[in-house]
C-alpha cells in the first residue's frame, strides 16, 4: 500500500534518516522534517507544516535522546519529549491526522525478568525514560488514531550509537569494559524501520513492542562487534562504572503483538548486526 504521504519528524536523526530512506523505498511521499524545519516544541510551526503538507500520517522520531545527560536538564528533556509530543498531538486531534510516536523499553523499570508485553505496568527509573513515558500519555490523551512503538537498545548509520563506538575503540586499541548484567535488545535502525513501515500498512492502531530478536547484554553485544577484530572485551558490572542516569537491569520486550500484525518474523539481533556490519565495509557510513 504506496503512495501515502508520510511526515517523519527528527528526520536529522539517526531513525529518522532510516526511515525516510526505507519509506521512500517503498513507493510513499516523504515529507522530512529535520529540527532546522520542524521544531515539535513550537506549536505555531507544529500547525502551519501539518497545514501545509496535509500528511495522511506523521511518524515523530524527534526526541531528547541524551540518557544521561537528562539527569541534569530535565526540564528541557520534558520539554521536547513531553511537550513537543503532546504538540503534535493536539495538532494531529485538529487536523484528524493519525501519530506514528517512537517510544522506548526504558519505560520500564527492568524488575520483571521476563519479556515485557504491551499491557505491562510502566515504571521509568530515570528522566529520559520519565519524559517517553509522558510523550505516550499525550498521544493516548489526545488521539484515537495512534500507534506507540517502543524500541530498545537501537544502533545504525549517521547516528552516534554503541556499535560505532565500540568499534571505533577497538580500532583505536583502547580497552573494552563493557556491563554484562544489564540484558535487553539491540535493534538495528534498518530493520525497525522496515517493521514500522509494514505496521503502518496495516492500520491497526495501538501499542506495540518492535526490536530486533533475542536477548542479550551489552558485553556479549560488544564481543560480537568486535569478532573479527581480536580486540579483548572485559565484562565489568554496572556498579564498577556508574553513570548519572539509572537503567532498567532488563528490559526485553515481548513483540508478539507486532508479530502477528504484520504476520511475519522479526530478524535476531546478530543477523542485524551482521548485516550491518557488512553493509559497514561496503559503503563509507558516518
Ligand atoms: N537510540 C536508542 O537507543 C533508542 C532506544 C529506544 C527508543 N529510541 C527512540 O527512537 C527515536 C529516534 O532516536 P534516535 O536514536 O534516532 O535519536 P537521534 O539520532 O538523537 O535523533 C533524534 C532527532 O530529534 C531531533 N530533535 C531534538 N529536539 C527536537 C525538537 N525540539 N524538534 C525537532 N527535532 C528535535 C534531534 O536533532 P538534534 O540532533 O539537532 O538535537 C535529532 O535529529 C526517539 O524517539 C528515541 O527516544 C531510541
Amino acid at each position: 500500500m504506496a503512495d501515502k504521504r508520510l511526515l517523519v519528524t527528527g528526520a536529522g536523526g539517526m531513525l529518522g534518516q532510516a526511515l525516510v530512506a526505507c519509506l521512500e523505498s517503498r513507493g510513499h511521499v516523504v515529507i522530512a522534517m529535520p529540527r532546522e524545519k520542524l521544531d515539535v516544541t513550537n506549536y505555531e510551526q507544529v500547525v502551519n507544516q501539518l497545514n501545509q503538507h496535509t500528511p495522511d500520517l506523521i511518524l515523530h522520531c524527534a526526541a531528547y535522546t541524551k540518557v544521561d545527560q537528562a539527569e541534569s536538564e530535565p526540564d528541557l528533556a520534558f520539554f521536547i519529549n513531553g511537550y513537543g509530543t503532546e504538540n503534535l498531538a493536539v495538532a494531529c486531534n485538529h487536523l484528524n491526522i493519525p501519530l506514528l510516536y517512537v517510544s522506548s523499553d526504558y519505560v520500564f523499570d527492568g524488575e520483571k525478568n521476563r519479556p515485557y508485553t504491551t499491557w505491562d505496568e510502566t515504571k521509568p527509573l530515570s528522566i529520559y525514560g520519565k519524559t517517553k513515558l509522558a510523550g505516550e500519555r499525550a498521544v493516548m490523551r489526545h488521539l484515537r488514531r495512534f500507534y506507540i512503538v517502543r524500541t530498545s537498545w537501537l544502533y545504525g548509520p549517521n547516528g552516534k550509537n554503541f556499535v560505532e563506538t565500540i568499534l571505533t575503540m577497538a580500532n583505536e586499541g583502547k580497552p573494552l569494559r563493557v556491563v554484562a548484567d544489564q540484558f535487553g535488545s539491540p535493534t538495528c535502525t534498518l530493520s525497525l524501520s522496515e517493521s514500522i513501515a509494514d505496521l503502518i500498512d496495516t492500520e491497526r492502531f495501538g501499542v506495540y513492542h518492535a526490536s530486533d530478536d533475542g536477548v542479550t547484554n551489552w558485553y556479549e553485544f560488544a564481543k560480537e562487534i568486535v569478532w573479527d577484530l581480536k580486540a579483548q572485551v572485559s565484562p565489568i558490572q554496572t556498579v564498577d562504572m556508574p553513570r548519572p542516569a539509572t537503567r532498567p537491569k532488563y528490559s526485553v520486550m515481548d513483540k508478539t503483538t507486532l508479530i502477528n500484525t504484520i504476520g511475519r518474523e522479526l530478524p535476531t539481533w546478530q543477523d542485524s548486526l551482521h548485516a550491518y556490519l557488512q553493509l559497514r565495509k561496503t559503503k563509507t557510513l558516518a
